[in-house]
């Protein structure tokens, strides 16, 4: 059996490891791929937007699945050509990954099917947003229409910060084309958890909860990033939080989703915030979570090839999908500079690792040697028992990896 990944980053890692556990014992590729999956998959040069390229990998080589895991892509509709090709795919189309590619869609789309979420308004118009900015309630959010590699989100608190936020967005282009439709948002408040699960379009099964830590420094200061470490599960996510969520906010989805000729096959990942008034879906995205898949996916017991098949056939309910009962845990070292200014190559040093995996996110090999190619570089996981011996055991190890400016955060799993 022959898989191919698509992506070159933590996530990615994560899932080529979990692969490896497979007892069909896959021959593995990567595309592109990163230093540290050249160790555990066939790397191949062809980036994720390289559709051509990537048919063309698939058909000559026979491979049996093709698993696309970020975001451009499964917007961009590689998930539909490689059908069209007959080749069998993992992930949704583009139809179904609008969910994550428009805020704008996903939110009319939750308005549509009464699905709790966060009062907003949609503009294509500047002037028509600066007006509305102006008679707004504070703190407000503002929201990047587009796809804008996790950061397309500001929190304003102020009247001025919303009409700087604005310009950025709609005048100066900051995030391209993701920026000429803006969404702006009631500010939430609450605990923020992430619930990915495994969906056929029909039948679906949820991951173990997870948290992320979006800001760059500890105690939640400074800009927002892709996410700097994660935990699984959320404490905060109990069993009745679990059945409302459900209830009010996956099955709606799902079945939404369907009924509007836009089946999500894949992974849907909804971004949660518990709020006094209930729990309200502050994002769909349309994949596995970076980094939280690096906590969630080690505790998957059952065989993750069966698991992808079974999403593709439509046949989810028949598998019965375990986790550990564990805990999975992620630290995310970066580039000093990330998320604002990311200077690449350095070389990296690698002590003797115990009880943590290493997965790499942004490395390559310069001249024969490991060098850092990315803000965020590698991702120091492990599982355990519990939440103090995992954080013990990866703050115990993560010094053995260092690069010149390397960060972390040293408070993931304390909240
Ligand atoms: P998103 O990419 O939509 O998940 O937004 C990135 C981050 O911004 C989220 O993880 C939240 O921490 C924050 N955020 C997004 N929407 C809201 C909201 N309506 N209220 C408060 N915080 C939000
Ligand atoms: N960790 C958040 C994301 O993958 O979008």
């Amino acid at each position: 059996m022959k898989i191919a990944v698509i992506g070159g980053g933590g996530r990615e890692h994560a899932i080529i490891r979990q692969f490896k556990k497979s007892r069909y014992q896959p021959e593995l590729f990567c595309l592109p791929g990163n230093a540290g999956i050249a160790e555990d998959a066939t790397c191949v040069p062809v980036g994720a937007m390289e559709f051509d390229k990537i048919v063309a990998f698939a058909k000559d080589n026979a491979v049996d699945l093709v698993f696309v895991a970020p975001d451009d892509p499964l917007a961009g509709g590689l998930v539909d050509r490689l059908q069209d090709a007959g080749i069998r795919a993992f992930g949704p189309t583009a139809a179904a990954a609008i969910v994550e590619g428009s805020k704008a869609f996903s939110k009319d789309f939750m308005k549509r099917h009464g699905i709790p979420t966060a009062a907003y308004e949609v503009f294509d118009d500047f002037a028509r947003a600066e007006a509305y900015l102006k008679t707004a309630d504070y703190p407000l959010v503002l929201k990047a229409d587009g796809l804008a590699l996790g950061k397309g989100v500001v929190i304003c608190a102020s009247e001025q910060e919303g009409l700087q936020a604005l310009r950025s967005m709609m005048l100066d282009n900051v995030f391209g084309k993701a920026g000429s439709r803006v969404v702006a948002e009631e500010f939430l408040t609450g605990h923020e958890v992430s619930l990915l699960v495994f969906t056929d379009g029909e039948h679906v099964v949820p991951m173990p909860s997870s948290q992320d830590h979006k800001r760059a420094y500890d105690n939640d200061q400074g800009p927002n990033t892709g996410g700097m470490g994660a935990f699984t599960p959320s404490r905060y996510y109990t069993d009745a939080i679990a059945a409302e969520t459900a209830e009010k906010i996956v099955k709606p989805t799902i079945e939404g989703l369907k009924a509007e000729g836009r089946k999500f096959v894949g992974v849907l990942y909804f971004g949660l915030m518990l709020t006094e008034k209930g729990v309200k879906v502050l994002e769909y995205n349309a994949r596995f979570g970076d980094p939280e898949t690096q906590a969630v996916l080690p505790l998957l017991e059952t065989d993750f090839v069966d698991v992808v098949n079974a999403c593709i056939d439509g046949t989810l309910d028949r598998l019965d999908v375990r986790f550990a009962d564990k805990v999975g845990f992620c630290v995310v070292i970066a580039s000093g500079g990330y998320p604002v200014n990311v200077v690449k190559g350095y070389p990296v040093t690698i002590g003797d690792l115990e009880g943590v995996t290493l997965i790499h996110a942004g490395t390559a090999i310069k001249d024969g040697k490991l060098v850092t190619n990315g803000g965020r570089v590698f991702c120091l996981t492990t599982v355990a028992d519990t939440m103090e011996e995992a954080r013990k055991t990866v703050y115990r190890e993560i010094d053995k990896v260092s690069f010149t400016d390397s960060r972390y955060r040293r408070d993931i799993g304390v909240k």
